[in-house]
């Protein structure tokens, strides 16, 4: 069982890092599996939307770290996904590696159809795991970032774990790193991985 938590900040302290930190240490309490992957400092260069994953079976564009990271979310049973909300959304590298990652995962098991035929789904490389969303934002745009992510996650056949709360955490102003004194988000990033570590077992029974 394994979870690997993919950090989507650019910087090398940051609070995405600290949330996804804070759920994966929980899960390794339920004995599981757990890796961070820092999107800082790797190159993901952004979908050209080219479709030749669709027949490749693999992402075509000039080689970067993309295989990398994928292959990482391929072998694990779950994925959680931290982001920093910039301009209410998510910054321009993690959204670059979910375009790609998403549209690849497709067409690893399927082929296209003309229109007129109907699809016979064999899932995508996602299907059957669990993932969850953690979003950090200053003051406003949690929710854009955050359904931005769930979408992703529930147009690619996850299961989405929740908790009780959204996963939003709150940092200070002036890219303050300061994760550490939002109690309540830390309670919520835990609960969550309670939550994801339940499933995971319940689905490897
Ligand atoms: C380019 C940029 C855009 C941002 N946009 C928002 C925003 O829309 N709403 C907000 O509350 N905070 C915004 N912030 C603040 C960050 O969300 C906040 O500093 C957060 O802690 C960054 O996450 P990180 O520590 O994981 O890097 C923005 C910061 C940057 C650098």
């Amino acid at each position: 069982m394994k979870v690997i938590g993919i950090v989507g900040s650019p910087r090398e302290h940051s609070n995405s890092a600290y949330f996804v930190e804070v759920a994966l240490k929980k899960l390794q309490e339920h004995g599981i599996e757990t890796e961070l992957i820092s999107l800082r400092g790797k190159r993901i260069h952004p979908c050209t939307g080219c479709y030749g994953c669709v027949t490749a079976k693999e992402c075509t564009l000039e080689k970067d770290d993309f295989d990398e990271v994928f292959n990482k979310m391929l072998k694990a049973d779950g994925i959680i996904v931290g982001s920093p909300v910039y301009n209410s959304s998510t910054p321009a590298d993690l959204k670059a590696l979910l375009d790609r990652a998403g549209f690849l995962s497709r067409w690893i098991n399927n082929e296209m159809k003309d229109k007129a035929e109907s699809y016979d789904w064999k899932g995508t490389a996602f299907s059957g795991k669990v993932a969850a969303p953690i979003t950090v934002a200053r003051r406003a745009g949690q929710n854009f970032a955050f359904a931005e992510l769930l979408l992703w996650f529930t147009v690619n056949d996850f299961i989405v774990i929740g908790s009780h709360y959204w996963n939003v955490g709150v940092a200070g102003k002036g890219g303050a790193v300061d994760a550490d004194k939002d109690l309540e988000g830390i309670g919520i990033m835990e609960h969550m991985a309670d939550n994801m570590a339940h499933v995971i077992k319940q689905l490897k029974k």
